[in-house]
């Protein structure tokens, strides 16, 4: 099953893009309705490295929910909301979809937003969260999602930057055993943030009703059912559709944008060529609505195609067990299925022989799709025995909305290889880099890069900020993106990615900056120095670890500052941040330029052998942090 051979397929179809990229995205770009049919596929000349389909406009809600209504599919589910957080399953057709999109685009319409305005959603998963996106799309507004996991201090740098209009938000989450008020973590954000909305719409739920303040808090629901329907206005495919804060290396977060026209090619692309998913048919993606794999596998793309999407809220286990992925995916025919490896790691933890696999009929399931993290041999392989069904590791970022990596069921697949994200989608010329920027030969490994431009689908440039954007991506290996990943391009072009060469780390799938996290440590009056490093766990791929060097004459106990450093970063980040371990260290190994040995740090941690880097200031140090990581291996 993991080996049918669809090498020549994806050879020629990637032969075709490299002959020729314009006319290759030209016939992508026809499965998408244009309200002005792009005459020119690329410009060269403007954005940061040019932008695709300059003089074209359609509007993106029209091409996921209306064109599906007129031509005859009002009656298919679009979106199937299964809760068992709540122990509801509930469908949407495409029909349902648009009379509540188009109403709550209304209630927006009336509240002052129009095309080019910010409406900053906070939201769980629950089928309102795509509505609320789709009703900026229909505006031509630009909608940005913050997940529910992050803190009121990080959504509020995200109003700060987009500065909405309008937000749009749920009265609560509900995590296993708890339920997450987002109101007050909502309430407590707008009041740190110096730019206010005109409104908050609040979908209550009935778990945690929130209180609503006059004059600016509104009930949803009230307002989306008085509202007038609102017609789908017609935008720029440059124009942006959406902005996604992402972790980069300091703790402001990256407002990457998406644009409306290369995305809606782009993502009805990807959907034939990997998923292999065409209309009518489902797809399950267990991610969450705040990450970029929500927005493009659970919300946009299935849309955009006229298929059926799975939007889950709960968890891999425990919710009630590691057999829901598959309950899920044989209740509702889910013929493509895409999730995190540390989902299935946490399933083959709790169900290593796929006893409660084995109680679900999978016959519809056709594929696996796994991201947001490396993926270990392992558990691609235990995944792969016992679904008895290809398990497809392919590899992106928030940056680039789609995989950059894969194997490609539209295509054939050609046989698979654990440890690799697959070859490199028709698309992206993809290559490892050494330090002065030239491509490496086969099979050695450097930075990973992607000759520019990006495709249609990866971000033009980040939110008013095309200068960071050249020094995030492009100024270090002109002519490249820089992925920041680390990794290798074999002779077969197989593309391994092993590591991040920034301070970025990647925790259950969720991308976090080691950054952001010292810079929450570091304010901790009693904290001299520190450094937060990501060290191997078995479940999560990665979790954070701090290291504090304390003032001098401190009189606070060491286990009592680390619980207060625990407790700060939960309120400052937020629980997502999985950050539960810090320790006192009476010093930092560094070079003799003042720089963190950080890999060294990470190595003592993972209790891998190292070498004693030559250009450590002080060598005796490392004795000391060896004594206080002891043990400390997940
Ligand atoms: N709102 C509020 N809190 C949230 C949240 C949300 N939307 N999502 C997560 N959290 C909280 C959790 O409750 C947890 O809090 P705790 O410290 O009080 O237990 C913390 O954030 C860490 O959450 P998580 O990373 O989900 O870890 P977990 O231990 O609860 O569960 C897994 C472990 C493996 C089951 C879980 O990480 C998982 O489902 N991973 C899949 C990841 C994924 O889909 N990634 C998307 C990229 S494709
Ligand atoms: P995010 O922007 O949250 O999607 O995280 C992107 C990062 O996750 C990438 O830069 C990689 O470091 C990592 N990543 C995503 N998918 C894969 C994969 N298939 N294999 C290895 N790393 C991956």
């Amino acid at each position: 099953m993991q080996t049918s051979d669809g090498s020549s397929q994806y050879a020629a179809t990637y032969a075709a893009w490299q002959a020729d990229p314009e006319r290759y995205w030209a016939a992508a770009a026809r499965r998408i309705d244009w309200d002005r049919v792009p005459q020119r596929i690329f410009d060269p000349a403007s954005g940061p490295y040019g932008r695709w389909f300059p003089d074209a406009r359609l509007n993106t809600c029209h091409n996921a929910v209306d064109r599906h209504v007129a031509a005859g599919r009002g009656a298919q589910p679009a979106i199937i909301w299964d809760s068992p957080m709540t122990g509801r399953v509930e469908t949407l057709s495409y029909a349902a979809l648009l009379d509540r999109v188009s109403r709550l685009a209304g209630a927006l319409a009336a509240r002052g937003v129009g095309a080019g305005d910010r409406v900053v959603l906070y939201m769980p998963m629950v089928a309102e969260a795509a509505i609320g996106m789709l009703a900026c799309a229909r505006l031509g507004a630009v909608h940005s999602v913050v997940f529910g996991g992050f803190a009121a201090a990080e959504l509020a740098a995200r109003i700060a930057d987009a500065k909405p209009k309008v937000i749009l938000a749920a009265s609560c989450g509900l995590e296993p055993g708890r339920v997450v008020a987002y109101k007050p973590l909502l309430d407590a954000a707008i009041a740190l943030s110096p730019h206010k909305p005109n409104a908050v719409l609040v979908l209550q739920r009935e778990q945690a009703v929130a209180e609503l303040l006059a004059g600016r808090d509104e009930d949803w629901l009230a307002a989306e059912v008085t509202a007038a329907p609102a017609a789908c206005v017609s935008v720029a495919a440059t124009d942006p559709l959406y902005i996604l804060y992402t972790s980069g290396t300091t703790g402001k977060p990256k407002g990457v944008v998406r644009d409306n026209g290369g995305h809606a090619v782009a993502l009805r692309n990807s959907m034939a060529m990997l998923y292999g998913i065409e209309p009518g048919e489902v797809m399950f993606t267990a991610s969450d609505v705040g990450w970029v794999v929500g927005h493009s596998y659970i919300i946009y793309a299935p849309l955009l195609t006229g298929a059926t999407t799975v939007l889950f809220e709960g968890k891999p286990v425990g919710t009630p067990d590691a057999g829901t992925f598959w309950r899920v995916c044989a209740q509702h025919g889910v013929k493509a299925m895409f999730t995190a490896p540390t989902a299935i790691r946490a399933i083959k933890r709790d169900d290593p022989d796929g006893r409660l696999l084995s109680q679900h009929d999978l016959s519809k399931l056709e594929a696996l799709f796994l991201a947001g993290e490396r993926c270990d041999p392992p558990t691609a392989e235990w995944c792969a025995a016992m679904l008895g069904k290809p398990v497809i590791d392919h590899w992106w970022q928030t940056e680039t909305g789609w995989a950059i990596s894969g194997n490609f069921r539209g295509l054939g697949l050609f046989p698979a290889r654990f440890g690799s994200g697959g070859k490199a989608s028709p698309g992206y010329d993809v290559a490892a880099l050494d330090e002065a920027g030239q491509r490496l030969p086969p099979g050695q490994s450097g930075t990973l890069a992607i000759h520019l431009p990006l495709p249609p689908g990866c971000l033009p440039t980040l939110w008013q900020a095309d200068d960071r954007f050249r020094e995030s991506y492009t100024e270090t290996y002109p002519g490249w993106y820089n992925t920041s990943d680390a990794g290798v391009v074999d002779a077969d072009g197989y593309v391994s990615v092993m590591s991040r060469t920034d301070d970025i780390i990647n925790v259950a799938g969720h991308r976090l900056s080691t950054g952001a996290m010292e810079e929450v440590l570091a304010g901790h009056p009693d904290v001299a120095e520190c450094a937060v490093v990501g060290i191997k766990d078995s479940l999560k791929g990665q979790v954070p670890l701090g290291l504090v060097v304390l003032k001098s004459g401190v009189a606070k106990g060491d286990a009592a500052i680390c619980k207060e450093l625990v407790g700060l970063v939960r309120e400052r980040i937020g629980p997502v941040a999985a950050f539960k371990d810090a320790r006192v260290v009476a010093r930092l190994p560094k070079t003799r330029s003042g720089k963190i040995l950080r890999a060294t740090l990470r190595k003592i941690a993972d209790g891998e052998d190292y070498v004693v880097p030559p250009t450590i200031d002080d060598a005796s140090i490392l004795a000391d942090v060896e004594g206080a990581l002891r043990g400390i291996v997940r």
